[in-house]
């Protein structure tokens, strides 16, 4: 069976969180790949991180990207420059679910300020066992997103 692979990256913000997401994903025996950051200090700038996580993610088709900052948000911005990466910015697990189902999320960003560690394991193995829905409506809109970037 074709391993998965997930890069994994953060901010200072986000490593605390990132650490025990890391440690998860291997429990279950993914191939993760740490972009960093690797220590709280000194702060980082959350793009730098954002565009290498991308990057991986676009090289390697199949693999996924676990992005984590303060929100979610910035990094969720900064995944979304590069083509063909459709990152989403989740805070339930209906929109992580979702995020799959329907949007072929290849990223999740998380907020380490914003979600409590246990909220954010179950949303990471919500991201990595749904599926793609891959209805035509569905592949349709997908490609409309991916045509703009
Ligand atoms: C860092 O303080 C914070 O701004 C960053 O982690 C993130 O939340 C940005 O979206």
């Amino acid at each position: 069976m074709k391993e998965t692979f997930v890069y994994i990256g953060s901010d200072h913000a986000g490593f605390d969180l990132k650490q025990a997401l890391q440690k998860h994903l291997q429990s279950q025996n993914y191939k993760v790949v740490d972009l960093g950051v690797f220590a709280v200090e000194p702060p980082a700038d959350y793009p730098d991180i954002a565009h290498e996580v991308a990057e991986k993610v676009r090289e390697n088709h199949g693999g996924r990207g676990i992005l984590v900052c303060g929100t979610g948000v910035g990094m969720c911005m900064a995944a979304n420059k590069s083509p063909g990466i459709r990152a989403a910015v989740c805070e339930s697990a209906q929109t992580v679910e979702m995020s799959r189902r329907h949007n072929d999320a290849n990223i999740l960003c998380l907020g380490g300020r914003v979600l409590k560690p246990e909220i954010a394991v179950q949303f990471v193995d919500i991201f990595m066992k749904t599926p793609f829905e891959g209805e035509e409506r569905h592949v349709r809109r997908v490609n409309k997103i991916d045509k703009k970037s």
